[in-house]
């Protein structure tokens, strides 16, 4: 019996040294460890031996159990060590120094300014909301007091599809659906492309882009308005601004504002970018007509509020020095590649 625990254990420790893989291990250790293993099958032998010898051999086999159990855990460690050094061998280096490819996409001109807006608009509370660009014919005009018959309507003409809606003329189509999912007090802005049926130039195009916004809260008046308006376009072109208002129709606000800025690019003094005028129109807003807010759920007897609309195309056509709107929309990498944003 004492023969055999000395070649159980010379064979496990010569298969021990051969081994190469974990498989191989695992084998060696059901043959020898398993319930129907080489130790197991040892023990069972010990009933017929005397008793005195037992108690020995008892101790020598469950030392040998001990022993191998050992030896596989550390050639476990071992081998797995081995495997991991080998796959990192095996997986292809990444040589940094390599100059990365400039061919790699970037944002969109429109949607670099879009952004920016939306960091400014964020940070003075306001939530950025979504709209759709399929519309009803009542968020697009009925619910922004344009009545079906209402001659503003003709300077929106559109695309129409054959269940009645339509392609959205204005971001202002979302302020109906805004507030009533917010009621009063509220801050919101909504991005959005819009469409019209135009006759195409350099400043008109089918699609376009605009900002929304509204605020809306008790004893919300003009001055908040050009207060507000002031301290935003500073953030845009991170300059002081000068405003100005001149009366402005637009059904939805009363009154209404053609909001103007003095230009940032030459003060005034008259450029490319002014038309020589020294002024910019930029922005039209007013406060929010009481109809508008009655529709949305708003009492206009309690809250009151201004909306604006920012033309992204058009700050965008001014950030990056474009002259014509439909180079934005054109698709034409070699234009777009020269705005973008490192
Ligand atoms: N929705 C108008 C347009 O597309 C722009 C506009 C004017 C939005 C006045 C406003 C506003 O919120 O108060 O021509």
């Amino acid at each position: 019996m004492e023969d055999k625990i000395k070649n159980l254990k010379e064979n496990a420790n010569r298969i021990l040294n051969e081994i190469t893989s974990t498989q191989e291990l695992e084998k060696l250790r059901v043959e020898y460890l398993g319930k129907k293993g080489e130790i197991v099958e040892l023990l069972k032998g010990l009933k017929d031996i005397d008793k005195e010898k037992r108690k020995k051999i008892g101790e020598s086999a469950n030392k040998l159990r001990d022993y191998i159990n050992e030896k596989i855990e550390k050639k476990k460690i071992e081998l797995k060590e081995k495997e991991y050094e080998l796959k990192i061998n095996s997986t292809k280096h990444v040589d940094l120094t390599v100059p990365i490819n400039i061919n790699v996409g970037s944002l969109h001109p429109i949607t670099i300014v879009q952004k920016e807006l939306e960091d400014i608009f964020t940070s003075m509370g306001f939530t950025v909301e979504d709209g759709n660009e399929v519309e009803t014919e009542y968020n697009n005009f009925e619910a922004v007091n344009v009545p079906k018959f209402h001659p503003a309507r003709d300077m929106q003409d559109t695309f129409w599809l054959e269940n009645g809606q339509l392609l959205k003329t204005q971001t202002s189509a979302a302020q109906n659906k805004i507030m009533r999912k917010y009621g009063a007090p509220l801050k919101a802005i909504f991005p959005g492309r819009c469409f019209r049926n135009e006759a195409l130039d350099a400043s008109h195009e089918n699609t376009f882009f605009q900002m929304e916004g509204m605020m809306i809260d008790e004893n919300v008046s003009i001055s908040n308005l050009i207060y507000f308006m002031k301290s935003l376009l500073s953030e845009i072109f991170k300059k002081d601004v000068t405003v100005r208002l001149r009366p402005g129709f637009f059904p939805f606000v009363e009154p209404g504002f053609e909001l103007d800025i003095k230009c940032p690019y030459c003060d005034g003094v008259g450029c490319k970018v002014c038309k020589h005028g020294g002024w910019i129109e930029l922005c039209p807003c007013g406060m929010i007509h009481p109809n508008v807010l009655k529709m949305g759920e708003i009492d206009p007897n309690k809250y009151s509020g201004f909306a604006f609309g920012l033309g992204l195309s058009r700050l965008a056509m001014m950030k990056f020095g474009i002259d014509d709107l439909r180079l934005l929309n054109g698709g034409n990498l070699k234009v777009l590649k020269q705005m973008r944003i490192k």
